[in-house]
């Protein structure tokens, strides 16, 4: 007998982790009192294989213990079993029930912990085949992206290249060098954002100082643009926010006049707009020009009527408010100081500059109504264009 308690514990590996076996067999605890009944010992020596078998973290860890307890030429149960012929009458009776109730439990419990263990592979593994595909995700430029990288191709093709400026700027490059009065009350009207600590560096409000730099580290013949964001602390509306984007342009030779840049800007304006749309160029103030003037385009909304059909009869047109034309761009001569500012010689060169919101620009070519639409990143706006 003690060679039959012998056997069945002789396979029990100390390495072996340990499970309660509940979760594995509902029925555990009635199987323990029954085997229990029959033999304490072979109770408590099954109960080890069992909760073995529960811990068995893998089909490989699994089968070794089974094997242990159940393999045909070697395993503790048929082993053990093998030794019941030999025993008393009252023995067989005792240790034969014992011993096949526990290589029952076993039994069971393998069985049990195969099924889980393959419904967890399973389960990382689940395919189903009926399920549509997964559309990869395709990125692309933002609108502004958009209608910059069309604006700097435009020019590249007149032969103008990019030159980066700074976006935190001195007060003097944003305005004194650029022929701004200290006074003058176009300072203000630029709402500048001064940077702490600092009341001779802001956030440049256009993108004009590049010009500055760009003429005090070149010399002439330049033909430059300048794309960036600027700021400034505007009261946000659906027309105004305090951050937007402006293209600035820079023509620098000998002998360059109006012509040359009513020229660009004609050019400009049919690839942008369209071929016929008309346009007109009117006089107006910048400090750092002369003569400064604006262009304007026809109002695409109306036309160039100035009023859109209405429930009620013709309404004012809400784009042009019934002017018929839509600002573009200033832009002028370059003024003789700003080339002092920056040592060249009035007399010996003359220049024009440009310079356009690229937010304006793309309102007017897809009808956007509002400015803010273009920071809110929202992807139903961005995926339109
Ligand atoms: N810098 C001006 C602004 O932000 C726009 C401008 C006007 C730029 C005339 C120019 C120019 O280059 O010639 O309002």
């Amino acid at each position: 007998m003690s060679d039959v308690r012998s056997l069945l514990a002789a396979r029990l590996d100390p390495a072996w982790g340990r499970a309660e076996p509940s979760g594995l067999l509902a029925d555990w605890p009635e199987r323990l009192a029954a085997l229990s009944a029959a033999s304490a010992e072979v109770a408590s020596i099954t109960a080890d294989y069992v909760s073995a078998i529960a811990a068995a973290g893998d089909a490989a860890a699994l089968q070794s213990v089974r094997n242990a307890a159940l393999s045909r030429e070697s395993g503790a149960f048929t082993e053990a079993l093998a030794l019941v012929p030999s025993l008393s009458v009252d023995e067989k009776r005792v240790w034969g029930k014992a011993l096949n109730l526990g290589r029952k439990a076993v039994e069971d419990a393998d069985k049990a912990r195969r099924a889980q263990l393959e419904a967890a592979r399973e389960a990382d593994h689940a395919l189903d085949v009926t399920l549509p595909g997964r559309e990869p995700w395709t990125g692309r430029p933002h609108v502004l992206a958009q209608v910059r990288d069309d604006l700097l191709d435009l020019f590249h093709g007149l032969g103008f290249s990019v030159y980066t400026s700074p976006e935190v700027e001195l007060d003097e490059y944003n305005f004194g060098k650029l022929n701004f009065a200290a006074d003058h009350p176009a300072r203000d009207a630029h709402d500048t954002y001064f940077v702490e600590g600092a009341s001779d560096v802001v956030l440049r409000t256009h993108t004009s100082p590049g010009w500055v730099r760009a003429m005090e580290e070149r010399k002439p013949p330049l033909r430059l643009v300048f794309p960036g964001r600027v700021y400034r602390a505007e009261a946000v509306d659906a027309s105004h926010m305090d951050q937007f984007h402006q293209i600035d342009g820079l023509f620098v030779d000998r002998d360059v006049s109006m012509a040359d840049l009513k020229a660009t800007l004609n050019t400009f304006a049919r690839a942008i707009y369209r071929a016929d749309l008309p346009t007109r160029i009117i006089p107006i103030y910048f400090p750092f020009v002369e003569p400064g003037v604006q262009m304007d385009v026809q109002c695409v909304r109306c036309d160039g009527r100035g009023h859109v059909p209405g429930e009620e009869g013709a309404r004012r047109c809400p784009v042009c408010k019934g002017t018929q034309w839509v600002e573009v761009l200033g832009a002028g001569m370059v003024h003789p100081n700003v080339f002092r500012a920056v040592g060249i010689d009035p007399e010996e060169y003359t220049g024009f500059a440009f310079g356009m919101g690229l937010e304006r620009i793309a309102m007017g070519r897809y009808g956007i109504p509002e400015i803010r639409l273009f920071l809110e990143n929202d992807l139903r706006f961005l995926g339109q264009f």
